[in-house]
């Protein structure tokens, strides 16, 4: 985002302030603290929805896509809708969003008309330009590097489920890529544990763990990355695993599904988590791959909790970047 801010601020509250018109490329964007406060936001929006009705109201969202989504495009659009402001989505899985023109051109038409750009991209440099060169909040929907607002959400969730994250582990199993290293990083700023299982040459970027070790120190958050899934798994609170083949990398299924064999979450791999773990995937689930029918359908899994709280947590990201209404919050009512 350039500094030459199409918006005027005057009108705005000081928490509203230290948010307003900044992107959400990575988790990295956000301190510690502000991390907490997008958290805690959207449990008041989740507790208390209708007090949030019109808040964006006049408010435009514009989705540029390069990849398929279910929950990631349904949350923005029906959050941004609940919160009364408009939503259009541009389909880019046929072309790359800058295969007409430069990303830096498309960034200068779109502050001019939106309030608010969300990119699922390809490339991470494609979410990165467009926030450097737009005037608007850029969010990242998912880059092969990092799904900020899945993280989030499923922190948002294991909060809910376990309360202070700082006394739980997290044990992730599959691929350090995106999912991975968000959660990292979230993990790193909550101050909470993770352990990350991946086979060998499948581990998270070195650059990711290096900033979430760096993060760590400052929170007291524990952060391990290994590659035996029942190290991992042992005594954890919650069990996480993704796709063994992510978006884009199709021509990679067939090896990939022999390397990653050895992380199928199954019974007896949950058997070595703490006796209440629940299971977590980002959806969508290969069944009968990286999870099994009778882990995934199991009491202890909580995927569609964490589906339910992309929508609560998007809610507040967007309230929050578009400075649309910290001044609306029932302060008083939610104290009294
Ligand atoms: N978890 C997630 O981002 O789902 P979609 O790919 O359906 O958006
Ligand atoms: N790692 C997966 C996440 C899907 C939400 C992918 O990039 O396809």
């Amino acid at each position: 985002m350039s500094s030459q801010s199409l918006h005027t601020s005057q009108a705005v509250s000081a928490p509203e302030k230290e948010f307003w018109c900044r992107d959400l490329v990575s988790i990295c964007d956000l301190s510690p603290q502000e991390l907490k406060a997008v958290m805690d936001l959207a449990g008041l929006m989740k507790a208390r929805p209708w007090d949030f009705r019109g808040a964006l109201a006049g408010k435009q969202m514009a989705m540029f896509f390069e990849k398929p989504s279910l929950r990631t495009r349904l949350t923005f659009e029906a959050g941004m809708a609940s919160l009364g402001g408009v939503s259009f989505f541009v389909d880019q899985t046929q072309s790359r969003i800058d295969a007409r023109e430069s990303l830096s051109d498309i960034a200068r038409n779109l502050e001019r008309w939106v309030d608010v750009v969300v990119l699922r991209t390809f490339d991470h440099s494609t979410v990165a330009t467009m926030a450097e060169h737009a005037c608007i909040p850029v969010i990242n929907a998912l880059s092969e590097l990092e799904h900020p607002c899945q993280a989030l959400a499923d922190y948002f969730t294991l909060q809910e489920r376990f309360g202070d994250l700082r006394n739980i582990r997290l044990a992730f199993v599959g691929d350090g890529n995106n999912v991975a290293h968000s959660l990292l990083l979230a993990c790193a700023c909550l101050g909470s544990s993770i352990r990350i299982a991946t086979p060998p040459g499948y581990e998270p970027s070195a650059r990711v763990i290096a900033d979430a070790q760096v993060i760590a120190h400052e929170t007291g958050a524990i952060v391990e990355v290994c590659s035996d899934p029942y190290t991992a798994v042992s005594g954890a609170d919650a069990v996480y695993t993704d796709v063994w083949t992510s978006m884009g990398q199709e021509h990679e299924a067939a090896s990939r599904a022999s390397v990653f064999e050895p992380y199928q979450v199954n019974q007896e791999l949950m058997s070595e988590a703490a006796p209440n773990a629940v299971f977590m995937h980002c959806l969508p689930a290969h069944r009968g791959q990286e999870v099994t029918d009778s882990v995934i359908d199991s009491s202890r899994s909580i995927v569609f909790d964490q589906a339910e709280g992309r929508m609560h947590v998007q809610k507040a990201i967007l309230l929050l970047l578009l400075g649309g209404g910290m001044n609306r919050l029932p302060i008083r009512s939610v104290h009294a």
